[in-house]
C-alpha cells in the first residue's frame, strides 16, 4: 500500500476522533450527524481495501465481532472500594474533623462531585491504548466487558498524544450510566417488543454493559463520566482538582459540575443545591461525593478494607412524588394469595411512569390508613419497587372510600380464606384460572424450565382458550394451535415449540422447582433432586423420609406431601414423563459439607463480596441462607448500616460475624 494512502487514513482517523470528542465528550458538535457518518463510511471503505492497517483503536472497531459466550473474570490490581455514606450535616462534619485532625499542612479543601447513579468501571490503557474494560464486581474481581466498553463513544480508544509518549499503565475509573432519554426510549422499544422493562436507568446500564453481544450494546447509548486516575497503581499529582482537569485534557468526559469547596459550609450548600436541582439533569444522580482535594492527605488518611477515609458519599433522600389512588385492585398470585394493588394517577418517578404499587395485604392498608381517592406519597429508591409511604390525610376528598378485602376470589368467585394469625388472604380453589396461569408462567420461567418466548400474554391466551390446564399440557401443544394465538405468527409459533422441546432436558431440580410446590425454592429443589435422584421416588416419598433430610423441616415436608396427595398433581407428573422430560438426576455429594445444616442471615450493605457469591459459598458447603432471624439461625453476617436484625441477633445470642470474619471462615 502506498504510504500516501496510509497517511490519508491516519488523517481521517484523527479527524473522526476529533469530531467524536466534540460530539460525545464536549456535547458541542462542529459538523452534522450525516457529515460524521460520511467520514466514518469513508474510513470503513478505505480500511476494507487495506485490512492490514486496521488497528483495535480505529474508530471503525467500536463494534466488535461475534457475540461472546460469557464474560471472563478479571482481578483488579488495586481493589475498587466503595464509599462510606453520609446522610446528614453531622456526618459531613465528622469527615471534616477526621481530615483536619490527620492533616499536617496538607488540607487543601474538598472537591464535591455529583454521585452518578450508574455502575463503576475501570479502563486499562497500556502505552496509551485502551486494552481492557472491567466492571467493579465485588471490588476485587470484576468482569471483562472490553468489547462493550468500546461501543461507548465518549470513551477514547487511545489517549491524547501528550500522555501516550509515556509507556505506562494508566487506569481510569468512572461511572457508566444511561441518560434518562435513552432509558425511556429503550423501555418504550422493549414494551413494543413485549420484553420485560428495566426498573431504572442504573439497572438498564448494568444489564447493557454485561450483554454478550456488543452490537446490541452499541445501540443502547451508554455514557461514561470519569472520576479517578491511577498511574501504575497510584493516584498521581498533587490535587484531585488538578487530576480532573488533566483527565479532561486527555479526552475524557469529566462531569462539569464538580466544585472545589474551601469549607464544610460550602460543601453542605453544594449538597443542598443539587438535592433540589437533580431533576434538571439529563441523567440520574443519587448524591454527592465529597473528596479531600490534597492527594498527600488522601494518602495519609488511607483506607479501611471497604472505604477510602478521604471521601464520603452524601446520599440524597429517595425521591418521593404525590399522586392519587384511583382504585385498589386485588390480584391473585401463584399460591392463591390475594394482593391489593393501588391503581395510581400515573406519575413520573426516577425515570419511569408509575401507575401501580403493591399494598401487600389488608394489614398494610390499615397501617397506612389508606382510602380509595386518597392523595399519597410514593417513593422509589434504588432497585426498590415503588411503594406508598404516606397518606396525605389533610387532602382526603369527602367521597374517599374504605377498602374492603373481597370475600370471594376476584377471578374464580369462590370464597377466600384467611387463617387465624395470618395476614394473607388466599383463594383455595385448586382450579382457579389465575393460579393456573401463574403456575404455568412459573414453570416456564428462567430459573425453572426456561421456555423463552412464553410470556404472560401467551400463557393467558393458552389458558383462556382451554389449550393448557397445567404445565404438562405445554408439551402436547400443536403448531397450528400456537399459530392461531394473537400476535403469534407461524415463525414465532415454530420458535416457541422448539423452545418447549428444548426445555425437556433442563433436569430434575428445575422440574421440581418448576412445579411450584409451596416452600420449595430453587435450593430446596436441588437438595431434593440430589437426594432422590428421580421424580418418581421423590413424589412417592413418605413424609417421614422427607423430614429425615437435614435441610427439610416439617413445614416443607408437609407441603410436599400435600402437593402429591392431590390426584390432579399426580396426573401432571405422569404427563411430564409421557412427554419425555428428563426426570432423573445423578446423585452427587453437594460439597464437603463443612457447614451442614447451618443457617446464615445477612444484614446491612455488604461491600467485600456480593450476597450471591456468599450464598454460593455457604450452599456449596452444605449451609443455607435465610432472610429472617430465628432461633434456627446460626450466624449473622453484618455489613454496613445493619439495623434491627443485628439487635435481634444479639438478643438471641446468635454468633455475629463481620464481613472479613465471614471471609476467613470460608478461606
Ligand atoms: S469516587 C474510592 N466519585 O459511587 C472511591 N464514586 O457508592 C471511588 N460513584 O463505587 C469512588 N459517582 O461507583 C466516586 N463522582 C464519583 C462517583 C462515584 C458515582 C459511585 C462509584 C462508587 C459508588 C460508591
Amino acid at each position: 500500500m502506498k504510504s500516501e494512502s496510509i497517511q490519508q487514513i491516519m488523517e481521517l482517523r484523527k479527524k473522526i476522533r476529533y469530531h467524536e470528542h466534540r460530539y460525545y465528550v464536549l456535547d458541542d458538535p462542529e459538523i452534522s450527524d450525516s457529515k460524521f457518518d460520511q467520514l466514518l463510511n469513508q474510513l470503513k471503505m478505505s480500511e476494507a481495501a487495506n485490512p492490514e492497517i486496521i488497528t483495535p483503536e480505529s474508530p471503525t472497531q467500536r463494534v466488535g465481532g461475534s457475540p461472546l459466550k460469557g464474560l471472563n473474570s478479571i482481578e483488579h490490581t488495586v481493589p475498587m472500594l466503595s464509599l462510606d455514606n453520609a446522610y446528614s450535616a453531622e456526618d459531613l462534619l465528622s469527615l471534616e474533623k477526621r481530615m483536619k485532625e490527620q492533616a499536617r499542612d496538607e488540607f487543601d479543601g474538598f472537591v464535591c462531585e455529583l454521585k452518578i447513579d450508574g455502575l463503576s468501571l475501570a479502563l486499562i490503557f497500556e502505552n496509551g491504548k485502551l486494552v481492557r474494560g472491567v466492571t467493579r464486581g465485588d471490588g476485587f474481581t470484576g468482569e471483562d466487558v472490553t468489547s462493550n466498553v468500546k461501543t461507548i463513544r465518549s470513551i477514547p480508544l487511545d489517549l491524547n498524544d501528550s500522555v501516550r509518549q509515556n509507556p505506562i499503565r494508566v487506569e481510569i475509573r468512572g461511572e457508566v450510566f444511561l441518560p434518562l432519554e435513552s432509558f425511556k426510549a429503550l423501555n418504550k422499544e422493549r414494551e413494543l417488543n413485549g420484553d420485560s422493562l428495566f426498573a431504572n436507568p442504573r439497572n438498564a446500564a448494568a444489564g447493557s454493559l454485561r450483554t454478550l453481544d456488543s452490537k446490541v450494546v452499541s445501540k443502547r447509548k451508554l455514557d461514561f463520566f470519569v472520576y479517578q486516575i491511577l498511574v501504575d497503581g497510584e493516584i498521581p499529582g498533587d490535587h484531585h482538582a488538578g487530576n480532573l482537569n488533566w483527565l479532561n485534557k486527555m479526552g475524557f468526559k469529566v462531569n462539569s459540575h464538580w466544585k472545589l469547596c474551601r469549607s464544610m459550609i460550602e460543601v453542605s450548600e453544594y449538597c443542598q443545591n443539587w438535592e433540589h436541582m437533580r431533576d434538571q439533569l439529563s441523567y440520574e444522580i443519587d448524591g454527592v461525593v465529597v473528596k479531600a482535594n490534597s492527594i498527600q492527605l488522601q494518602k495519609r488518611l488511607g483506607e479501611t478494607s471497604k472505604f477510602p477515609r478521604w471521601a464520603i458519599a452524601y446520599k440524597f433522600q429517595s425521591k418521593k412524588v404525590k399522586t392519587v389512588v384511583r382504585d385498589i385492585q386485588v390480584q391473585v398470585g401463584r399460591t392463591g394469595a390475594l394482593t391489593p394493588v393501588a391503581l395510581l394517577e400515573p406519575v413520573e418517578l426516577a425515570g419511569s411512569i408509575i401507575s401501580r404499587s403493591t399494598l401487600h395485604n389488608e394489614q398494610e392498608i390499615n397501617r397506612l390508613g389508606l382510602k380509595i381517592g386518597d392523595t399519597v406519597l410514593i417513593e422509589k429508591g434504588g432497585d426498590v419497587i415503588p411503594k406508598v409511604v404516606r397518606v396525605l390525610k389533610d387532602q382526603r376528598p369527602k367521597l374517599a372510600q374504605d377498602f374492603q378485602m373481597p370475600q370471594e376470589c376476584p377471578i374464580c368467585k369462590q370464597s377466600v380464606h384467611c387463617s387465624e394469625g395470618e395476614v394473607i388472604t388466599r383463594c383455595i380453589n385448586m382450579a382457579c384460572v389465575a393460579k393456573t396461569k401463574h403456575a404455568i408462567f412459573h414453570f416456564s420461567s428462567r430459573k425453572a424450565l426456561r421456555i423463552e418466548g412464553l410470556g404472560e400474554a401467551v400463557v393467558s391466551q393458552l389458558v383462556d382458550k382451554g389449550l393448557v390446564r397445567d404445565p404438562a399440557d405445554l408439551y402436547f401443544l400443536q403448531l397450528t394451535e400456537l399459530s392461531e394465538l394473537e400476535r403469534m405468527g407461524h415463525k414465532s409459533a415454530f420458535n416457541l415449540l422448539s423452545q418447549i422441546e428444548m426445555s425437556k432436558t433442563r433436569g430434575l431440580s428445575k422440574v421440581i422447582f418448576g412445579l411450584g410446590i409451596r416452600h420449595v425454592g430453587e435450593r430446596t429443589a436441588k437438595i431434593l433432586a440430589n437426594h432422590f435422584g428421580s421424580l418418581r421416588s421423590f413424589s412417592e416419598a413418605p413424609r417421614e423420609n422427607l423430614e429425615a433430610i437435614v435441610e427439610i423441616g416439617p413445614i416443607v415436608a408437609e407441603s410436599i406431601s400435600y402437593f402429591f396427595s392431590l390426584s390432579s398433581n399426580k396426573q401432571i407428573l405422569s404427563k411430564l414423563s409421557q412427554a419425555g422430560l428428563i426426570l432423573t438426576e445423578k446423585k452427587s455429594k453437594i460439597s464437603d459439607n463443612k457447614f451442614d445444616g447451618q443457617q446464615f442471615v445477612f444484614t446491612g450493605k455488604l461491600s467485600l463480596f456480593t450476597r450471591e457469591k456468599a450464598t454460593n459459598l455457604i450452599e456449596k458447603q452444605g449451609g443455607r441462607v435465610s432472610n429472617s432471624i430465628s432461633t434456627r439461625t446460626n450466624f449473622v453476617v453484618v455489613g454496613d448500616q445493619a439495623g434491627g436484625k443485628l439487635e435481634k441477633a444479639r438478643n438471641l445470642g446468635i454468633a455475629v460475624l463481620s464481613q472479613s470474619e465471614f471471609q476467613k471462615l470460608f478461606d
